[in-house]
């Protein structure tokens, strides 16, 4: 496994891809909206003082103390200092959950589609990824993942909202994932919920909130998706006591401590952050695009939360996804991420990916170029 070669991930291949023909990126999902000023002076502010060094390994005190008042005023959920753990971005929380919950021989349960940074951590120990498929409408079966799950199941891994669908975990979903839990007492739970702050129908439901199943469960979120800075790398996951324990082992020989003088900026500013702010701004994003679109071929699937919607374009073409995704880049000038890749099969089923974390105008524009179709 150790020799495996891994290329480039189709987001940096579509992203290059589409500055090479000068298509408009819809593909990788990063914004290109203003990040809050308030937040930039902070970080300036920051860097005239003395926060050059390491900070401690588990992240600073204070911002793990805003990280706590945060949580406490958006997600009505109350931590203890001992249960956040600062990490470069949401990929390094997982990956390091990964390395410390997960033996060599052991299973982890993954949902496809899924997100690409879940699998490789996983062969890395030695454990066996089970990809099982969510149903059509994006939602776990249920009656698959109890089948599946035995006591060999270190780990599952569940993400809501959804990438890629934009489809959020219903009430029953969490209480059947908690009478999974005690069906398999070693069984643990890796909640991947970088967009727990863009819902636009219902409220997401946190794990952080379940009583009965935070105990078992590491809930990973992500600054860059909720500050709207993904090139910071910065964010944070929380988890019990008895779980943390190994993940600090991990985290301390793979970074140590994660950039201080970030740490600083965003510990003074998270007072003043209203995520509902962002949440209205991407739920008009949203609309704006689904309205424009109205008038395309292509299907529009429900889009929830996240900021991706996705499309359907079997009424426009009857290529493979990927090859349609070049077409659309090189032809039309509008990047979008094919959905087989986020499946361990890659079974193709005509859909794509856009993001929508762009101003107005990049989404009236593509919009334009796919109504031409
Ligand atoms: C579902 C999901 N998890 C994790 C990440 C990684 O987040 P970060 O950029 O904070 O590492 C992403 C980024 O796109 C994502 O979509």
């Amino acid at each position: 496994m150790k020799n495996r070669v891994v290329g480039p991930s189709i987001f940096s291949e579509m992203s290059r891809l589409a500055s090479a023909c000068g298509a408009i990126n819809l593909a990788q999902g990063f914004p290109n909206l203003p990040i809050d000023y308030r937040l930039l002076s902070n970080l300036k502010e920051v860097l005239d003082e003395n926060h050059h060094q390491y900070a401690p390994y588990q992240g600073s005190m204070h911002l793990r103390e805003a990280i706590i008042q945060f949580v406490d005023r958006t997600q009505n959920t109350q931590l203890s200092i001992d249960e956040v753990l600062i990490t470069a971005g949401a990929t390094q929380g997982i990956f390091t959950a990964i390395q410390a919950l997960v033996n060599s021989g052991e299973e982890v349960v993954l949902l496809d589609p899924c997100y690409d940074c879940y699998e490789y951590p996983i062969m890395l120990v030695g454990a066996k990824p089970i990809h099982l498929s969510l149903n059509n409408d994006f939602l776990p079966d249920w009656n698959l993942i109890f089948d599946v799950v035995s006591d060999k199941t270190a780990l599952i891994i569940i993400n809501s909202p959804h990438n890629p669908s934009g489809i959020m975990w219903r009430e029953e979903d969490y209480q059947r994932l908690s009478d999974l839990l005690d069906k398999n007492p070693q069984l643990k739970v890796l909640s991947d919920e970088v967009y727990e702050f863009l819902f636009y129908e219902k409220p997401h439901l946190s794990v952080r909130n379940r009583s009965e199943i935070k105990n078992r469960a590491v809930v990973v979120s992500s600054f860059g998706k909720s500050l709207q800075a993904t090139g910071w790398k910065m964010g944070y996951l929380t988890a019990p006591e008895s779980l943390m324990r190994p993940i600090l082992a991990v985290h301390q020989y793979l970074v140590f401590s994660v950039n201080s003088v970030m740490q600083e900026g965003i510990a003074r500013y998270l007072p003043n952050f209203n995520p509902e702010e962002v949440r209205i701004s991407y739920l008009q994003k949203r609309n704006l695009l689904r309205k424009a679109l109205e008038k395309s071929k292509f299907s529009l699937l429900p889009c929830e939360g996240t900021y991706f919607q996705s499309l359907d374009f079997k009424r426009v073409s009857d290529q493979g996804d990927e090859e349609f995704c070049r077409w659309l880049t090189q032809e039309i000038g509008v990047a979008a991420i094919p959905y087989s890749v986020f499946y361990e099969s890659k079974e193709d089923h005509q859909k794509i990916r856009l993001c929508f974390a762009k101003d107005n105008q990049t989404i009236m524009d593509a919009t334009e170029r796919l109504c031409k179709i």
